[in-house]
């Protein structure tokens, strides 16, 4: 575990990941999330907008990358995996915004599954997690992670900052009325690796994309 000294270095650059995986079913169908990419892409907005060279690694969205930014598609998470590896040596900060899909199916079939027979089983595999797997490489990026839960918030949160290697972690929960994805106001609760949390309410991604920048570049929360 890294040590709760802040990290003053200066960022110039940022690799922000956004938007949800699919995993292929077959050639026709996938399994995926609700994920929109709006915060992640209002991060990368934001980082731009400050001066830093910026690329950003989208799943599949509706939305326009911004401009300045380097847009790389990708669309599993073996992919966004992949992509990750080869843009993170020249990044000094990583923020993972992407919903990743924990799983994927143990085998695609390569032709459209056809019905019949009234029920059908997939069988899936845990996706590598790709966060973790840069927190296990310990060289001085400061790392942002994200956390929705439907329970136990700021206790998984913390978990998963711990168990990630994270500098900072934006939770959210997922509560009845006011969903976490698009255009929502969201209400998230902020941990950095001392444990010192703060939690703000109905607050727009364009805000919070702000919020997490001054706190993962200054490393000032
Ligand atoms: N993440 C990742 N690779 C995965 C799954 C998640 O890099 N295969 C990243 C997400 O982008 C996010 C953080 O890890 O920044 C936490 O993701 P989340 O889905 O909340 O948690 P998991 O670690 O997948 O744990 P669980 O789904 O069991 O809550």
């Amino acid at each position: 575990m890294r040590p709760c000294v802040p990290k003053r270095r200066k960022i110039s650059s940022l690799l922000v990941t956004a938007g949800p995986t699919r995993e292929k079913i077959d050639p026709i169908r996938f399994i995926s999330n609700y994920s929109t990419g709006m915060f992640g892409y209002e991060i990368a907005r934001e980082a731009r907008r400050r001066g830093l060279r910026v690329t950003l690694i989208s799943g599949p969205t509706c939305l326009e990358p911004p401009r300045g930014v380097k847009c790389v598609h990708v669309e599993s998470a073996f992919d966004m995996q992949k992509a990750v590896r080869h843009e993170i040596e020249n990044c000094g900060c990583l923020v993972m915004a992407a919903a990743v899909s924990d799983w994927r199916l143990s085998a695609q079939s390569k032709t459209k599954i056809k019905r019949g027979g009234g029920r059908m089983r997939l069988e899936l595999v845990e996706n590598p997690d790709i966060l973790k797997e840069v927190g296990e490489d310990d060289d001085g990026k400061i790392l942002v992670g994200f956390a929705l839960e439907t329970e136990g918030l700021r206790e998984n949160a913390a978990k998963k900052l711990k168990e990630k290697n994270l500098d900072l972690i934006i939770a959210g929960e997922l509560t009845t009325g006011r969903g976490p994805f698009g255009e929502n106001r969201i209400d998230v609760t902020i941990i950095d690796r001392s444990g010192r949390m703060i939690s703000m309410r109905h607050k727009t991604k364009r805000e919070l994309a702000k919020i997490v920048l001054d706190k993962a570049l200054n490393s000032k929360i």
